[in-house]
């Protein structure tokens, strides 16, 4: 699926804020549980640290200071938002959705409520859902979370997944602009990758039972390999996809925020576009993976160093789990530079 934005008049994000888990789990410290090191990880994926949540904490817990911070920098009260998406691939549980449980926590009376599965890519589908409800006039005010508590679902035993991955949410208020705010989207979905990146049990294929415990089936699972190339793949031809249908060049773009999984993907695909490393935004040394997490903290680590200013031009790709991927380009509103 590829559009233009702008054509029902502009909507744009006036709210962002993130938060992640207080516990901070370095590569010493996981090499004293599982056979890594320090050095092979910096090497293999350029990740020095991650968050990880309590094990009382849920994805709600995780999101709801960043909801409140988006909400807060956006202004007007709660009862304002009228949609309010969670994507994740870590609810709470698997029902009530998340969504259900923060509008009840954040006082959102008025607000449509669900969660989104769209694995890694799940902010950019979920924003890019927002946009059209705003622009098409079902919704006024949408707040956007995107969090992942990945730590709650990879095997700590299997050195090649446990390391990749952290906790953290981000969320959005998007809403009607004057002028700026998101110019367009590229979505894509190809379900004959799905065995590279999946969780087996705990759905209606494979339901939760003794055996599916017994053979650790309720764990990530990943062809690291596959899924590396992939996502090298489609970081380039969705960006390429975007701006082309935007009549923007690579030139145009002031703030390039990639899916962060992997210094050497984000690398790859920085120099194959031809975006300059000052442009890029780069996390995922102190956070991991964080899923559909990754966006809106970079989005917020960004926006905290100064990079994020009213009147840039904005570009996140995300890819995961599906396989999916997405693109979104946005002029950034002064709403949301904080
Ligand atoms: N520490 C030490 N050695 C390890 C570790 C580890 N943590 N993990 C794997 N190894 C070993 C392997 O067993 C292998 O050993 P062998 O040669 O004796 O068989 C060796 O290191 C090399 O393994 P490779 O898989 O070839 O290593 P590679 O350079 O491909 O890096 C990695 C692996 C980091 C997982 C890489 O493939 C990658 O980043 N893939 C993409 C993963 C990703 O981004 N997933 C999520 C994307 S979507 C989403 O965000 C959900």
């Amino acid at each position: 699926m590829i559009g233009s934005a702008t054509s029902n008049g502009r909507v744009s994000i006036t709210g962002l804020g993130c938060h992640a888990p207080e516990r901070v789990l370095t590569n010493d410290e996981l090499s004293k549980m599982v056979d890594t090191s320090d050095e092979w990880i910096i090497e293999r994926t350029g990740i020095r640290e991650r968050r990880v949540a309590a094990a009382d904490e849920a994805l709600s817990d995780v999101s709801l200071p960043a909801a409140k911070d988006a909400l807060e920098q956006a202004g007007g009260d709660a009862a304002s938002i009228d949609l309010l998406i969670v994507a994740t691939v870590t609810p709470d549980m698997a029902f009530p959705s998340t969504s259900a449980i923060m509008a009840d926590q954040l006082g959102m009376k008025n607000a449509a409520a669900y969660d989104l599965s769209a694995g890694c890519t799940g902010f950019v589908y979920a924003i890019a859902q927002a946009h059209s409800m705003v622009s098409a006039g079902l919704a006024h005010r949408a707040l956007v979370v995107g969090g992942d508590l990945l730590s709650k679902i990879v095997d700590w035993g299997d050195r090649s997944t446990c390391v990749l991955f952290g906790d953290g949410a981000g969320a959005v208020v998007m809403e009607r602009v004057s002028e700026g705010g998101f110019l367009g989207f590229e979505l894509g979905a190809d379900g004959s990758g799905g065995p590279q990146l999946y969780l087996p049990a705990g759905g209606s294929r494979t339901p939760a039972s003794a055996e599916s415990v017994e053979e650790r089936l309720h764990f990530v699972q990943m062809n690291g390999r596959e899924v590396f190339k992939f996502a090298t793949r489609v970081l380039v031809s969705s960006a390429e996809a975007v701006l082309a249908e935007c009549g923007r060049t690579i030139e145009d773009v002031d703030v390039y925020v990639p899916h962060q999984a992997n210094v050497r993907i984000i690398e790859h695909a920085r120099q194959k576009l031809g975006i300059p490393e000052e442009k890029t935004v780069v996390d995922v040394d102190r956070y991991g993976n964080t899923s559909s997490g990754s966006i809106p903290l970079a989005l917020g680590d960004a926006k905290a160093d100064g990079r994020l200013r009213a009147g840039q031009l904005v570009l996140m790709t995300g890819m995961g789990a599906g396989l999916t991927w997405g693109s979104g380009l946005i002029e950034w509103t002064a709403g949301g530079e904080g």
